[in-house]
């Protein structure tokens, strides 16, 4: 089928979701046909009608064998790296045989064309290999893992690290990054939270969108520009107790209102690739689901580029009770919608028998074909396949100053101030001696935390302590000692404590750097508790217990359970990992070069009980607000407050900033209209800086209930001392939208409260009331 008669078919579906039509069995509500927001189908530059291409590649196809078309769809890792539990040997093999499309996990100019030549000089059709990768947050130049990114609200500066990392990783043969992770995640115990941009679905999607302008620029064509994935879909953030690869069972209403925005979002962007889940969803494991990789992706949004699985993901519906052995899996697969397979080589072994005993249409496989093939034929691989190989531009590339200077600048942007006691920081330049302790404190691989793609954990991170020695003033002493332990294994331990503490008795201030080892997050990497890991805490406690005047410095990829901390240790910073350059970033805000303006992409719980926690509750029956304090039939816990410790969107400035009261355009906004709220932000301190202005809203009530708030709007703003400025949100119905009782997408009218404040749940100003009118 031709791009624009598939184009068509996915408008048609669209327009028959946005009727209703395709939910005819979900419960009847009032909905009018105005209140429905219609799914345009995504058109972005890349798949615009292409003649040309269509003849090529229709050409191309009728010279394919089957085994040849299989191997376009078929995705290995070099022997570089195993991202993944298995590795397949010869994969040289395989790609001087034809019978690979695709390879990951492989880059240099170098390496690259020699596998390239394998490819273009070996094999009879000389179909150029696309390479792929995992640059997740920076390529060689390491940026915040992606959590930390999130906490900067700064979309110019996350879409500026995506565009980097696109510059280094294609000047080393890379077309294709397997990024960005847009699972919402609300669970601080499943490791991969780090990947991602947190629990909101608003910040979420608007950082998809900004990490696929960053990969993939405004010109897919063009060599310092790569092919984005949107990943994992659909739902993989929302494992069971927050373990790896568990079971997701969720309603469908959940997966449409908070999982699949951001993935939207990507589509809307014009993400060239979408990659397939671990988990099951409704039963069906992601990579078989024809409802997601189909109705869904196809159908509704008119998806149009290629979708990988993840990491042996076909195969793994066996195991799951999905598929009695591997044929019929590679059939479900590619029946459902998947088009290309990594490293499972279920496609590569079983699809063509599949085919000759008639469980699979051939016609599906040449879909798939295509897609894979268009996107090489986009990247320019036909005309030129060495065109991302030249050693010359990769060694002009890699590492440039700016490149590290963009790093640095997103780290400090990155970092979250979330207790400030009696301005302890920023700290003085004269700062006098200062201990720097803790298992974090010079750690090169721990800087740049996992998925750090091509990054050197050896060499290249500045740690804290060698930052802070860097820019502490002349006769500031900075010294160090490790003093504690991160590993699970050492609780209990009090090795190194004697050191560090005869440090910190004879410094004037401690900067104690601790936290969760880099590969406590990321993949395969959940935890039971959020507490300090090893005997960090004992040690936390011993240096407060000085007197001497404590800043935490943490360092990790979740929200850990810091209840202790925060009420005895006077300053607190969240690093997250901050990258190559984040030793040099965490000085920047501790001396107050840079005035910290980071806010929380997730909440902090005060101890894991509370998980699953998110700012964006529903209210329940039974509110604990309802009841006298210490009621007994309300919705709460016996031994734990149920507000977090720390709230999304929170995170505190050198300066102040006062809020006033929001305003309204509008008492009310009809079907086609639009309201816009403003409230004047002063910088009420003595110090420059930025304020992230955040706009929530509360849809009263609704044919389903509805969050108690959501965010609907943020903007960063930089205030000089004294200076005031006045914000403005337009909001129209279609923002307003959710899935309603019937399962249609749209608004329904009433009343919304709506505020404007500097972190949620704040309701700094008093909330403003309007209504939506049929
Ligand atoms: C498995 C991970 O889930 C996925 O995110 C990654 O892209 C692949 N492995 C490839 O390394």
């Amino acid at each position: 089928m031709t791009r624009s008669a598939r184009v068509l078919l996915a408008g048609a579906a669209a327009l028959a979701f946005a009727s209703g039509t395709a939910h005819a069995s979900a419960a009847a509500a009032q909905t009018s046909p105005q209140t429905q927001v219609p799914v345009a189908p995504a058109e972005p530059d890349w798949a615009r009608p292409d003649a040309q291409m269509d003849a090529f590649i229709d050409d191309l196809l009728a010279r394919m064998t089957l085994q040849e078309k299989i191997g376009q769809l078929t995705l290995l890792t070099s022997d570089w790296e195993s991202t993944g539990p298995t590795m397949r040997e010869g994969y040289k093999q395989d790609i001087a045989a034809g019978r690979v499309g695709a390879i990951f996990n492989a880059y240099t100019a170098a390496y690259t064309r020699e596998l390239q030549e394998m490819a273009v000089e070996g094999t009879r059709l000389k179909i150029p290999l696309l390479f792929g990768y995992d640059v997740i947050h920076g390529h060689r130049t390491i940026f915040p893992i992606s959590l930390g990114e999130a906490a900067s609200w700064d979309l110019d500066a996350i879409e500026t690290s995506a565009r980097v990392s696109a510059q280094e990783a294609t000047a080393e043969g890379i077309h294709w990054t397997f990024s960005p992770m847009v699972d919402v995640s609300r669970d601080a115990r499943w490791g991969r939270m780090s990947e991602g941009a947190g629990e909101d679905v608003f910040l979420g999607s608007e950082i998809a969108r900004a990490r696929v302008r960053g990969y993939q620029g405004e010109d897919l064509g063009a060599v310092d520009t790569m092919l984005a994935t949107a990943k994992h879909f659909a739902a993989y953030g929302a494992a069971q107790a927050g373990r790896d690869y568990h079971t997701v069972d969720i309603s469908e209403r959940t997966l449409r209102d908070v999982y699949l925005p951001p993935f939207k979002a990507a589509v809307d962007e014009g993400v060239a690739t979408f990659m397939t889940a671990f988990n099951e969803y409704d039963g069906v494991p992601a990579s078989g689901s024809k409802f997601l990789l189909t109705d869904v992706l196809r159908h509704e949004w008119g998806f149009d580029g290629f979708v990988v699985t993840d990491y042996t993901s076909i195969n793994e519906m066996v195991p799951h009770g999905y598929s009695r052995d591997l044929a019929q899996a590679g059939e479900q697969a590619l029946n459902a919608g998947v088009d290309m397979d990594m490293q499972g080589a279920v496609f590569m072994e079983n699809l063509a028998r599949s085919v000759e005993e008639g469980r699979v249409d051939t016609a599906k496989i040449d879909r798939a074909v295509r897609r894979v093939l268009e996107m090489k034929y986009r990247l320019g691989l036909f005309d030129d396949p060495y065109r991302y190989v030249d050693a010359a531009r990769e060694k002009a590339t890699l590492y440039k100053p700016e490149f590290l200077e963009a790093a640095r600048d997103v780290a400090r942007k990155s970092m979250v101030l979330l207790k400030n006691e009696g301005n302890v920081l920023p700290l003085a330049a004269d700062a006098g001696r200062i201990a720097v302790i803790g298992p974090l404190a010079d750690s090169k691989a721990d800087m740049i935390g996992s998925w750090a793609a091509g990054g050197d954990r050896e060499t290249r991170p500045v740690t804290v302590f060698e930052g802070i020695a860097a820019r502490a003033g002349n006769g500031v002493s900075v010294e160090h000692a490790k003093g504690a332990s991160y590993e699970f294994a050492d609780a209990g331990k009090t090795d190194g404590f004697a050191e560090a503490l005869a440090l910190a008795e004879r410094s004037d201030v401690i900067v104690a750097a601790m936290g969760e080892k880099w590969d406590m997050t990321g993949e395969a990497a959940s935890r039971t508790t959020l507490d300090l890991p090893g005997n960090q805490q004992a040690l936390l406690e011993a240096l407060v217990a000085t007197g001497k005047p404590v800043v935490l410095v943490l360092l990790s990829g979740r929200p850990n359970a810091i209840a202790w901390a925060d009420e005895n240790v006077p300053a607190i910073l969240h690093a997250w990992y901050p990258g190559t350059q984040g030793g040099h970033a965490v000085a920047d805000v501790l001396f107050g070069d840079y005035n910290p303006s980071g806010k929380l992409p997730v909440t902090f719980p005060r101890n894991v009980g509370q998980v699953p926690i998110h700012y964006d509750m529903k209210n329940t029956g039974r509110p604990i607000e309802l009841g006298a304090p210490g009621a007994k039939y309300v919705s709460r816990y016996l031994d734990t407050p149920n507000d977090p410790l720390y709230r999304f969107g929170y995170g505190l400035s050198y300066t102040t900033f006062a809020y006033s009261p929001a305003t309204l355009s509008a008492a009310s906004m009809g079907p086609g209209g639009s309201i816009t709220a403003s409230a004047t932000i002063t910088n009420t301190g003595d110090r420059a800086g930025e304020e992230v202005v955040q706009l929530y809203v509360r849809d009263l009530v609704g044919s389903v209930t509805r969050p108690v708030q959501e965010l609907k709007g943020f903007e960063k703003i930089m205030l000089e001392p004294g200076e005031s400025r006045t914000v403005s949100f337009t909001l129209t119905p279609r923002d307003l939208a959710f899935t309603r009782a019937d399962m249609s997408h749209g608004w329904e009218p009433g009343e919304f409260q709506l505020w404007i404040a500097p972190s949620s749940g704040a309701k700094a100003s008093t909330p403003v009331t309007f209504t939506l009118t049929e």
